[in-house]
């Protein structure tokens, strides 16, 4: 066989109806479908390229080798991708994310999906945005959500088959965006792996994955009519909800910083005020600001001026992932 490779781009994005907790911690075949919008402008870019000179695959993100943990997660990919196409030589894998690590963007869902393309391209495979979106789940549960482009859900389904994400609206549909408030943490922050093991913990979770359906709803809607008032309210409950599962874990999970809950409480006030804008939270302390497009740059300024908001980061919504010239 002769060496083959490909590279592929993927946005990261933005949960507005959270994944939290797995009902397979294996397949990643989550408890609760969500919905989430990608974000343009930021992106991990990965080369793949299959070596029957290589003993071992190996990984390297934005110049740095990594070993361990990180590659045996990538490999589990790779293995899924020589394993459908026959191919048994290891793997190149080459990638960098232009966003700063510890930017409160998670920066799995983009690595993941464009693994996914570009590996599956390298083999020779033909796969669907639906059998991509399986693929990259398995290496990060929101990276099913990184291939599809603009508003993105990912359906719970019954199994392995169809339990994957598909754009609900394109882009251009709704020019929202993200206005990322970035709050130091002084404490290292479980990852999301970990953190869906424990969700089962909660005396909550059952409440929240029982409701999930209701939101999807409501958040499916507010999307589909351009309402910001109902996709506010559904996505700030959503996060909250997601929290408060978090929070009583065992052990617990506390991802909030004074700062983080000081910026919900402006969100909250400013929307009061007519001002268009809605928090929500990943597994960390950074706030995500989501808001009309046209108020992004008020919006950044104002939360430069809240206490503890170090750094702000903006994107709008962003498309589907894809294959660029290597
Ligand atoms: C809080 O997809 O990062 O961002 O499947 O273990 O890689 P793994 O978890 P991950 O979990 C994301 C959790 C979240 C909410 C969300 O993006 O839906």
């Amino acid at each position: 066989m002769k060496s083959s490779s490909a590279t592929a781009l993927a946005h990261p994005n933005i949960a507005f109806i959270k994944y939290w907790g797995n009902r397979d911690n294996v397949l990643r075949l989550p408890s609760n479908g969500s919905i989430s919008m990608n974000l343009d402008g930021l992106f991990t870019r990965t080369a793949v390229s299959f070596q029957p000179s290589l003993r071992l695959d190996t990984l390297t993100i934005n110049g740095h080798e990594v070993t361990g943990k990180g590659l045996t997660r990538v490999s589990q990919i790779l293995d899924i991708v020589r394993k459908i196409s026959g191919i048994n030589a290891k793997a190149e894998v080459v990638s960098q994310n232009n966003f700063p690590a510890g930017a409160g963007i998670a920066s799995s869902a983009a690595a993941f999906s464009a693994l996914a393309l570009a590996a599956s391209k390298a083999a020779g495979l033909d796969l669907s945005e639906a059998e991509l979106s399986r693929l990259a789940r398995r290496g990060s549960g929101s990276a099913s959500r990184s291939i599809p482009g603009g508003f993105v859900e990912w359906q719970m389904g019954s199994g392995d088959e169809d339990c994957y994400a598909f754009s609900i609206a394109p882009p251009e549909h709704w020019r929202l965006a993200d206005c990322v408030a970035i709050v130091s943490a002084a404490h290292k922050k479980t990852g999301s792996t970990e953190g869906h093991a424990l969700a089962p913990t909660s005396p909550l979770q059952n409440a929240r994955v029982e409701d999930s359906a209701r939101r999807l709803t409501l958040c499916r809607e507010a999307i589909f009519q351009r309402d910001f008032e109902a996709l506010a309210e559904i996505i700030e409950i959503d996060s909250d909800m997601m929290h408060a599962v978090m929070m009583t874990s065992n052990p617990p999970l506390m991802y909030w910083q004074p700062a983080t809950l000081g910026i919900f409480h402006a969100v909250r006030e400013w929307r009061a005020s007519g001002f268009p804008a809605a928090y929500t939270v990943d597994a960390g302390a950074n706030v995500h600001v989501i808001c009309l497009k046209e108020y992004a740059a008020e919006t950044e300024k104002r939360l430069r001026e809240l206490p503890g908001v170090s750094e702000t980061l903006v994107a709008e919504t962003g498309g589907a992932a894809r294959l660029v010239n290597g």
